[in-house]
């Protein structure tokens, strides 16, 4: 039983009954971060304040938003946009946030490739990073349904109709997640139920993870430096604060994060004050119409690249389908990244200027990336095609043969 005794102040109350300054320690004060990083290291950061900005303006629709066929559009386009005060400023910060989300995304997963990031017990933070990836895929789909508009009827129309590809059980599967034959309320109601109270929940416990699975490995730093914590935590402690090469998370670390966080909010006010357009597109402020199919269907920006790998193989080969082709190599995009910790043999652990073949793998995967998005962005047909073949091509190339390739040379020269 615990030694309560009268306490001096709320700290020391807490500290009574909670451990409250141990907690703190372990947490905060005593849990150490390199000082050999740059800004690349507050993406992370960055990417908690946009989950709880979601989070804050989910709930704020969400008293609005009615998850109906017949009343989400107006429930969305008049409640919210033009009745409900500063109704609007929330619908674009929670729209903006999806869209932004992403691209902090990868900024920080192509920082942790080019680190190697992956490696020397950080394989789990690795994983759990692109099941947190995976997860906000899944929000974004199901969020972009709830407007009920013409693209979100559709889009849902068509990514539903992938899992008809799955052998044997394809058309009971897309049956099974619609909830009836075609697109229609049900599938409305259940993707509502995932996008409020499911996959937000899944994500929070992946998130604890994710940040659990840094405490042993600790992060990396610019030179993927081996840091021997304990010995310079010690240095930090009890010798001179200016030689340890590591700092306390709170004060040192977030205090600076909270720097960037700050800069990264005016390039954020900005956007959903002056550009909120490019979250939204104009074709989802018509109403969602099942006998009128939009010209051209294409998903928003983030996805681009592995629609393109999708539609990418327009022809049969030995008498595959292309239709089967695209979606086994849809399939394997969406786990590529992944696999990563697997395919990268090498025990080398530096960054990728310093692993030469490495460093060219790295640039090109990122140019394929953004052909391919470009590419998925427009009409098919013509040249087009044959860009967005071969970029697929290229893209199952790097990850299948070239990097197993590069890291398995690397370990032969040691
Ligand atoms: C919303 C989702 C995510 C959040 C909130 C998040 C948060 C964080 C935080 C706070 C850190 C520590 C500081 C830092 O290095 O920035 C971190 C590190 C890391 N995250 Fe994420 N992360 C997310 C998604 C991802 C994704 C998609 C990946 C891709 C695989 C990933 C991979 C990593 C790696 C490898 C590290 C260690 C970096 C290092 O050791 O230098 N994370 N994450």
């Amino acid at each position: 039983m615990a030694q309560i005794h009268k306490s001096s102040g709320v700290i020391d109350w807490l500290d009574q009954r909670l451990a409250f300054t141990k907690l703190m320690k372990v947490l905060v004060s005593e849990y150490w971060i390199p000082k050999n990083i740059n800004f690349l290291w507050a993406m992370g950061v960055i990417l908690t304040t946009l989950f709880l900005l979601l989070i804050v303006t989910g709930f704020l629709l969400l008293m609005y938003y009615k998850p109906d066929v017949n009343l989400a559009f107006d429930s969305v386009n008049y409640t919210i946009m033009q009745e409900v005060e500063y109704g609007w400023l929330w619908r674009h910060i929670h729209a903006i946030s999806a869209s932004v989300v992403f691209l902090i995304m990868y900024i920080h997963l192509l920082t942790g490739l080019y680190y190697g990031s992956y490696k020397r017990g950080r394989e789990v933070i690795w994983i759990s990073g692109m099941v947190l990836f995976i997860c906000f895929s899944a929000e974004a789909f199901s969020g972009y349904m709830l407007p009920w508009g013409q693209m979100s009827y559709w889009a849902a129309t068509v990514i539903t109709q992938l899992f008809g590809g799955v052998p044997v059980i394809g058309d009971a599967l897309v049956e099974w997640i619609r909830g009836d034959y075609a697109v229609g309320d049900s599938t409305l109601t259940r993707f509502f139920m995932l996008h409020v109270c499911l996959l937000p929940l899944v994500t929070i416990v992946v998130l604890v993870i994710h940040f659990y699975s840094l405490r042993v490995p600790h992060v990396n730093n610019l030179d993927s430096e081996e840091i021997d914590f304990e010995l310079e935590a010690n240095e930090y402690l009890n010798g001179d604060r200016s030689k340890a090469k590591v700092i306390p998370f709170w004060p040192g670390f977030l205090a600076k994060d909270f720097m960037y966080v700050s800069f990264f909010m005016i390039f954020f006010i900005y956007l959903v004050c002056y550009h909120f357009n490019f979250a939204m597109d104009p074709i989802n402020f018509e109403p969602a119409n099942a006998l009128k199919t939009p010209p051209h269907i294409y998903p928003e920006w983030y996805f681009l690249w592995q629609y393109e790998i999708l539609r990418g193989f327009f022809f049969d080969i030995l008498g595959i389908s292309a239709y089967n082709i695209g979606l086994m190599a849809f399939a394997f995009a969406g786990v590529a990244f992944m696999l990563i910790p697997l395919l990268d043999r090498s025990d080398v652990v530096a960054p990728a200027h310093r692993r030469p073949l490495f460093f060219v793998w790295f640039w090109v995967l990122v140019i394929d990336l953004i052909v391919l998005s470009i590419y998925g962005k427009l009409p098919t047909g013509g040249i087009s095609d044959w860009i967005g073949f071969f970029s697929s091509l290229l893209f199952l190339f790097l990850f299948i043969v070239a990097l197993p390739a590069i890291t398995i040379l690397e370990r032969k020269r040691g």
